[in-house]
């Protein structure tokens, strides 16, 4: 099985949440229990709490990445995080394209290209997230939609770069509802992002990518959905601000 071959990734996205006492306390907390697992684990957290989460997760296998990331080198964009930035601080990873961010923040599909090759320009894992409204999915574009998505963000990003690549699927209807795709649609859809990466590609890069689902992954779904062949780990909201939940899922990952 070619799942074999992938690495399993479980990545907790805070997103605005916890100060910095609540960040140590909860990484403090967290690595005990995520001490022997078969997948890798990380943190994006809030950009003012990397330097916190970072030494936190000191010695430990917790990686920690942020939420979001320029695609310029740096000037005038006010308020805005370059990846240099990310990585001299001590950042691994980012997540690109939240649907929060393409919703609220004006994200489209063109700006989410340009960040995820400047992430992986300076070194960062680009974590790209992909996913229908639940009124794509009721006109029955789920499948074309998520193939755009990720045709426009992987443009330009060369084959040998792909390592630095993460897609999560995650359809917009499941994100903090409480309704989970189920697994198996969940598998279909990471599926076609699978097909679509073999076909800018070829099969070998398409099998050695870590694709991830997320939407309402808890204690009580992750074996489930980890369990299927195209689904290589999670992205995790609301669990992942529950050390014990997060454990739970990360442990579901490692026997999936
Ligand atoms: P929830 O797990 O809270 O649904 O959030 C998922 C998500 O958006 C992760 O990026």
């Amino acid at each position: 099985m070619n799942k074999a071959l992938r690495k399993a990734v479980i990545a907790g996205n805070w997103k605005m949440n916890n100060t910095r006492p609540e960040t140590k306390a909860l990484i403090e907390s967290l690595k005990g229990k995520v001490a022997n697992a078969g997948c890798d684990v990380v943190l994006c957290v809030p950009f003012t709490n990397l330097e916190t989460a970072i030494n936190a997760a000191k010695g430990s296998n917790i990686k920690i990445g942020a939420q979001n990331v320029h695609f310029a080198k740096s000037g005038a964009f006010t308020g805005e995080i370059s990846a240099d930035m990310l990585v001299e601080m001590g950042a691994e990873y980012v997540v690109v394209g939240h649907s929060e961010r393409r919703q609220y923040f004006g994200e489209t599909d063109e700006t989410v290209n340009k960040r995820s090759i400047a992430a992986i320009e300076a070194g960062l894992t680009a974590i790209i997230c992909v996913g229908e409204m639940l009124e794509d999915r009721e006109n029955g574009i789920t499948d074309e939609l998520v193939a755009m998505q990720t045709k426009i963000a992987l443009k330009g990003i060369e084959k040998d770069k792909l390592q630095k690549v993460i897609i999560a699927y995650e359809p917009v209807w499941a994100i903090g509802t409480g309704k989970t795709a189920t697994a198996e649609q969940a598998n279909e859809v990471c599926s076609v992002i699978r097909k679509t990466v073999a076909k800018l590609y070829d099969e070998a890069a398409a099998d050695a990518l870590t694709i991830q689902y997320g939407g309402s992954m808890n204690a009580t779904n992750a074996a489930e959905l980890l369990a299927q062949e195209d689904v290589d780990g999670g992205l995790i909201g609301g669990a992942s601000l529950k050390a014990d939940d997060f454990a739970v899922i990360v442990d579901a990952a490692t026997k999936g």
